[in-house]
């Protein structure tokens, strides 16, 4: 890091990917890149299909790029083996899926609590950790159900309790209002936000809603493959 620049939180730079498609490959990313300070958001939108799925899962470490780097707090995934991004993630990266991927076997604490045990942290904090996050997602009475009890947006209210229970630094939601209906998806958009203020994570919010959108500090669009500044 260049001395007195501050350090940023996500930094990806000229992302390609591409899949295969018909026989060909088909770059579904040309050389994307995105810079995100702690406590940014960016809504990135684009039509279904665009890439967004995918350019979170390279940045998140989940897939590996065909060209370019992510730079997570100044950590270039690329230069890590499999364990140690993998633990990188765990502790600095909260993703938040657009079906909640919640774990339908455990209850909706443990389901909360999984992320900090898997980390090593003992049980007593992560079961405080826990309850207080879904207080503040205002679950507390719901701790003992499981999943499936839970409406859509309760479920996805877990799911980002789940997300912020490590404290990330990045925050990265795929359409987490995308299922859910407007009040459910004022009160997740909330949650976010308040991530965003109280701990200074950067958040980079997938969206097809204009209203989750205008929400955000910045607003990129994924068109042809380019992510370019939204109109
Ligand atoms: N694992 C994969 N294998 C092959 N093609 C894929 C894979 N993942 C995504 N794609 C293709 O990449 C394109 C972008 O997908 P995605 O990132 O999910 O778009 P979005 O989230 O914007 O709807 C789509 O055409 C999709 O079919
Ligand atoms: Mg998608």
């Amino acid at each position: 890091m260049a001395a007195g620049s501050r350090q940023a939180a996500l930094e990806a730079e000229g992302l390609v990917k591409r899949y295969p498609d018909a026989g060909a490959l088909r770059t579904v990313l040309d050389r994307v890149s995105l810079r995100l300070e702690p406590g940014e958001t960016v809504a990135v939108t684009g039509p279904s299909g665009s890439g967004k799925s995918t350019l979170l899962h390279l940045l998140a470490g989940l897939e590996t790029p065909d060209g370019g780097t992510v730079r997570l707090l100044g950590q270039d995934l690329a230069g890590l083996g499999e364990a140690a991004r993998s633990r990188l993630r765990r502790r600095h990266v909260g993703f938040v899926h657009q079906f909640f991927h919640l774990l339908p076997t455990l209850t909706v604490e443990e389901n909360v609590r999984l992320p900090l045990e898997l980390d090593g942290v003992d049980a007593g904090r992560a079961r405080r950790r826990a309850r207080a996050l879904l207080a503040a997602v205002g679950l507390a009475a719901r701790a003992g159900d499981f999943p499936e009890q839970l409406s859509g947006g309760e479920q996805q209210r877990v799911a980002i309790a789940r997300a912020l229970a490590p404290h990330p630094a990045v925050v990265l939601a795929d359409e987490p209002t995308g299922n859910l209906d407007p009040a459910a998806a004022a009160g997740v958009l909330d949650l976010l936000e308040a991530a965003v203020r109280e701990h200074g994570a950067a958040l980079v919010l997938v969206t097809h809603s204009a209203e989750a959108a205008a929400r955000a500090g910045r607003v990129l669009a994924l068109r042809g493959g380019r992510l370019v500044e939204a109109p």
